[in-house]
C-alpha cells in the first residue's frame, strides 16, 4: 500500500496523519520547509532510536540539533528529562515560530509533546512515531505528559501536533515484543468499536512489521481515534467519548503499577486488561463465555499474555484501580463490552465483580 493521509479534526484545529512506507518524507519535508522559513527545529530521540534508525535521525539532524533523552523507556517521562529538554530548546534559541520533532515511541512523543506544549507557552510539534503503539495511539490526539513519583501521566497538557508521519518502514528494527505490545492497542480499537477490524486482525495471524495489511490496520485505528478525539477532544463527555479508549486500561494500569513499571510492557498489561474486561463484561451478563474465549485467543495470537505471568495480589490491584485518575470519588469506572465491537463506560460496578475478573486471569 502506498502512503495514505487521514485528517484529524480536533476543535483546536485539523492536521494530517501520513501512514505507510515512505511517510517519513512528509515529516522531513515539513520540517525542512519550517527551517527554510527561518524557524529553529529541534528533534528529540531516545538512545534506542538513535542507535536503531540512524538514517531517519540524520534527515532531521541536517535541520537542527538532536536532543537524545538520558534514559530510555518509561523513566524518560520525568520532570528531570522535561527540564533538560526545555534547557536544550532555550540553548538552541528556538523561538515562538520554532518546531519540535518527536522521533520515537510513545515515551518520546509524550515527553517532547509536553515540552512543545509548554516551552514559550507552546511551539509547533511534528510527531514521527517509530513504534506500533505510537502509530496507532499516542502520536494522534494531542495528549502529552510525564510521570510523577505518585503515578503515570499525572502532569501534562493537550497539544495537537501539526503533522503526524507513521512510516511503517521504521518498524523494521522494532523488537518483536514491542510490536506485539502495539497490537494490544489495535485489538482494543477492534473490540471497542469495529468488529470487522477485529476479524481482519484475527485472520491475518501474528503481524510482522512488513505484513501487507499493517498500514491499512494502522489507518483504521487512526481513523477511529480521530473520530473519538474529534467528538471529545478533552475527554469531558459524561459517558462514552474519549474514555472508551481506556478499554482494558483500568486493569492494565493497575497491573503495571503493582508489578512495578517495566515488568510488563504497557501493551502486555493492556492485553491482560482486555481479557479481564471481557471477563467482567461476561459476569455482568453483557457478553457470552465464547466471546471471552475469542478475546483471549485474539490476544494470545499476537504473542501477548492474556493472564498474569506470576500472581499479583487482587487486593493491591483493586487498590491501584481506586487510585486511577479516572476514578470518580473513589468509585472505579470501567469500560465494558456490550458486544465484541461495542463498548460503554460504566460506574457502579461492585468491587467483587472486578475482583472476580482479576482472579480469572491470574491474580491471587
Ligand atoms: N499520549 C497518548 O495518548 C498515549 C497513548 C498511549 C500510550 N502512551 C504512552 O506511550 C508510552 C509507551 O510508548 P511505546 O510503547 O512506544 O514505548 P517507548 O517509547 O518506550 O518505545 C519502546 C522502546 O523501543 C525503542 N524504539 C522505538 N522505536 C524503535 C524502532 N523503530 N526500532 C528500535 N527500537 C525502537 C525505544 O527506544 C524504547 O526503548 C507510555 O508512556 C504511554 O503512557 C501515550
Amino acid at each position: 500500500m502506498a502512503c495514505v493521509v487521514e485528517t484529524v479534526r480536533a476543535a483546536s484545529g485539523a492536521y494530517p496523519v501520513h501512514i505507510g512506507p515512505g511517510a517519513l518524507d512528509a515529516a522531513a519535508d515539513a520540517a525542512a520547509a519550517a527551517r527554510r522559513a527561518g524557524a529553529g527545529v529541534l528533534t528529540v530521540v531516545s538512545p534506542g532510536v538513535r542507535a536503531a534508525l540512524p538514517a531517519a535521525v540524520a534527515r532531521f539532524a541536517a535541520l537542527g540539533p538532536v536532543h537524545v533523552t538520558a534514559a530510555d523507556g518509561e523513566t524518560a517521562k520525568s520532570a528531570a528529562e522535561l527540564a533538560a529538554l526545555w534547557e536544550a530548546l532555550a540553548g538552541a534559541k528556538i523561538g515562538r515560530d520554532g518546531l519540535v520533532v518527536a522521533l520515537g515511541g510513545g515515551v518520546v512523543g509524550d515527553l517532547a509533546g509536553f515540552a512543545a506544549a509548554s516551552y514559550l507557552r507552546g511551539v509547533a510539534l511534528i510527531q514521527v512515531p517509530t513504534t506500533l503503539l505510537a502509530m496507532v495511539d499516542s502520536s494522534v490526539g494531542g495528549k502529552t505528559g510525564i510521570n510523577l513519583a505518585r503515578g503515570k501521566n499525572l502532569a501534562g497538557a493537550f497539544h495537537q501536533p501539526a503533522l503526524v508521519a507513521a512510516d511503517t518502514a521504521l518498524l523494521a528494527t522494532l523488537p518483536p515484543r514491542e510490536l506485539a505490545a502495539g497490537m494490544a492497542e489495535v485489538l482494543k480499537y477492534g473490540l471497542l468499536g469495529d468488529a470487522s477490524l477485529l476479524a481482519e486482525v484475527e485472520s491475518a495471524g501474528r503481524l510482522s512489521w512488513d505484513h501487507p495489511t499493517l498500514p491499512g490496520i494502522i489507518r483504521r485505528c487512526v481513523r477511529m481515534k480521530a473520530e473519538v478525539v474529534g467528538n471529545d477532544e478533552r475527554e469531558t463527555a459524561a459517558e462514552g467519548g474519549r474514555a472508551l479508549l481506556n478499554l482494558g486500561h483500568t486493569f492494565g494500569h493497575a497491573i503495571e503499577a503493582v508489578a512495578g513499571y517495566g515488568a510488563y510492557l504497557h501493551g502486555e498489561a493492556v492485553g491482560i486488561g482486555l481479557a479481564m474486561a471481557a471477563a467482567l463484561s461476561r459476569d455482568l451478563g453483557l457478553i457470552a463465555e465464547r466471546d471471552v474465549a475469542r478475546v483471549v485467543a485474539a490476544v494470545e495470537a499476537q504473542g501477548l499474555p492474556s493472564r498474569l505471568r506470576a500472581p499479583l495480589a487482587a487486593d493491591a490491584l483493586v487498590a491501584a484501580m481506586r487510585q486511577d485518575k479516572k476514578a470518580r470519588g473513589g468509585e472505579i469506572r470501567f469500560v465494558v463490552l456490550e458486544a465484541l465491537g461495542r463498548a460503554a463506560t460504566r460506574g457502579g460496578i461492585g468491587e467483587d465483580a472486578a475482583r472476580r475478573a482479576l482472579l480469572a486471569h491470574g491474580a491471587a
